[in-house]
């Protein structure tokens, strides 16, 4: 068992937006669980021995992160200099995806990534592998050892790409199932069916995935959609005969309440409106939206349709695997759309409202008794000018919104997976 007590913070609900804010309370953890949360004064009049907790009243305990795109391999090209999308596609990302036909490569890169989560304080993640099954093998045994709660899958790809990176829609197909096997729902794991996208499957790949995911209905499915013009010109030359590109992933039976789109800035009316009846989730890419230029999504638009719309880094599009900094980059974005996105919005979505696109609340998403105790600890540098500035907040909001503006790893001093620290920051 471990008592905590901290500053506590969490999303309680959020179709109408309701959060808890404890100034001096304990979280009690227990095999891993949370047992509850209750405001310190009130703990000791029942019977709680305070001198008992771990101390950390000098730091806001939130539950763990949640990243629903991002790309393990692309640590390796994360701020690579290129024109948009499909030029560092070839430039950068398909040469750095090469180098994990090497298992021990990729085993290497896993741990390095799930390291790099950690830091971040982000415990629950929805990842692209790459294309190479040794190497996906690799990913879900690094999530294992750690425990973590992770969703990830290897990549389809099987055409239009680097013939070391392409496999075909049969193997592709054996080999995710082999996948799906091993690792989905063994611990915290689960997969997701992963073709990456319409220009580089076939219409036999896309069928395939859709086959599979027939097949293992409780699997995920991820892909990107609508993210580059270019991109989308490629799809309706691949594709001439189906009306727009989500209603190609909805042929191939891709389209569900169990599937993530990232990006979506381009959509059509009528493709919103597809998204919404069927349920599919949108994952939003603030920072790498920004740095290929691909355009702004319209987050308003989206959620008014009635779209479920989540966030994520997209590193290596997206510039950092901190989601507190990938808030920051959704506040500017939506700046420029006429929205001002509040601090615990944003801070909802990255929690809660993530885990509840992904279909996990019951188990994660924030600290209410029962679910999996993924914990993190923040507390800005001692000394830095982000201490200064938030030492000066008048209220949580603020404060949150100090932190989204102004954060990156080092906000993080201590990461819990499982009721365990895997991760404390030495200062
Ligand atoms: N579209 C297809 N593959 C990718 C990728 O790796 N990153 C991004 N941002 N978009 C993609
Ligand atoms: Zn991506």
């Amino acid at each position: 068992m471990r008592a905590i007590r901290a500053r506590l913070l969490h999303v309680e609900s959020t179709g109408t937006l309701r959060w808890k804010y404890l100034e001096d309370g304990v979280i009690i953890v227990e095999s891993g669980l949370i047992k509850e949360i209750v405001d310190a004064g009130q703990g000791q009049r029942d019977g709680l021995d305070l001198s008992q907790c771990e101390d950390r009243r000098d730091m806001l305990l939130i539950p763990g992160l949640i990243d629903t795109h991002v790309h393990s391999p692309q640590i390796d090209v994360i701020a690579s200099y290129s024109g948009q999308l499909l030029d560092w596609l070839d430039k950068y990302t398909f040469p750095a995806e090469s180098r994990y036909s090497d298992p021990f490569y990729a085993e290497q890169s896993a741990h390095d990534f799930l390291d790099g989560l950690i830091a971040a304080g982000t415990t629950t993640a929805m990842v692209y592998v790459t294309s190479h099954e040794a190497a996906t093998d690799r990913f879900f045994a690094a999530a294992y050892q750690r425990q973590m709660r992770m969703i990830g899958g290897k990549v389809l790809m099987d055409r239009l790409a680097p013939a070391n990176l392409c496999d075909d829609a049969k193997g592709g197909e054996e080999a995710s199932a082999r996948l799906i096997k091993d690792w989905h729902g063994k611990g915290r794991l689960g997969y997701a069916i992963t073709p990456r996208f319409a220009v580089t499957s076939s219409p036999e790949q896309l069928a395939s995935a859709g086959r599979l995911h027939k097949a293992y209905p409780d699997t995920w499915i991820q892909t990107h959609l609508s993210e580059n013009h270019e991109e989308i010109r490629k799809v309706s030359e691949l594709y001439p005969d189906i009306t727009d590109y989500l209603s190609v992933y909805d042929r191939f039976g891709l389209l569900t309440e169990r599937s993530v789109f990232g990006h979506c800035l381009h959509l059509s009316e009528a493709e919103i409106s597809l998204l919404a009846t069927k349920g599919g989730r949108v994952a939003f890419c603030p920072s790498s939206n920004l740095f290929l230029g691909s355009g702004l999504i319209d987050l308003k638009v989206l959620r008014e349709a009635g779209a479920m719309v989540g966030i994520a880094s997209d590193v290596g599009g997206g510039t950092s695997l901190s989601m507190f900094r990938t808030l920051g980059d959704a506040f500017k974005v939506c700046q420029l759309r006429g929205y001002s996105l509040s601090a615990m919005e944003a801070f909802a979505m990255a929690t809660l409202g993530n885990a509840e696109l992904l279909g996990l609340d019951s188990l994660i998403g924030n600290l209410a008794k029962g679910k999996e105790a993924d914990l993190v600890l923040l507390k800005p540098k001692p000394e830095s000018i982000m201490a200064r500035r938030v030492g000066l907040a008048r209220s949580i909001e603020e404060e949150l919104f100090v932190y989204m503006t102004m954060a990156d790893e080092t906000l993080v001093a201590e990461t819990i997976v499982n009721g365990v620290t895997v991760g404390r920051r030495n200062d």
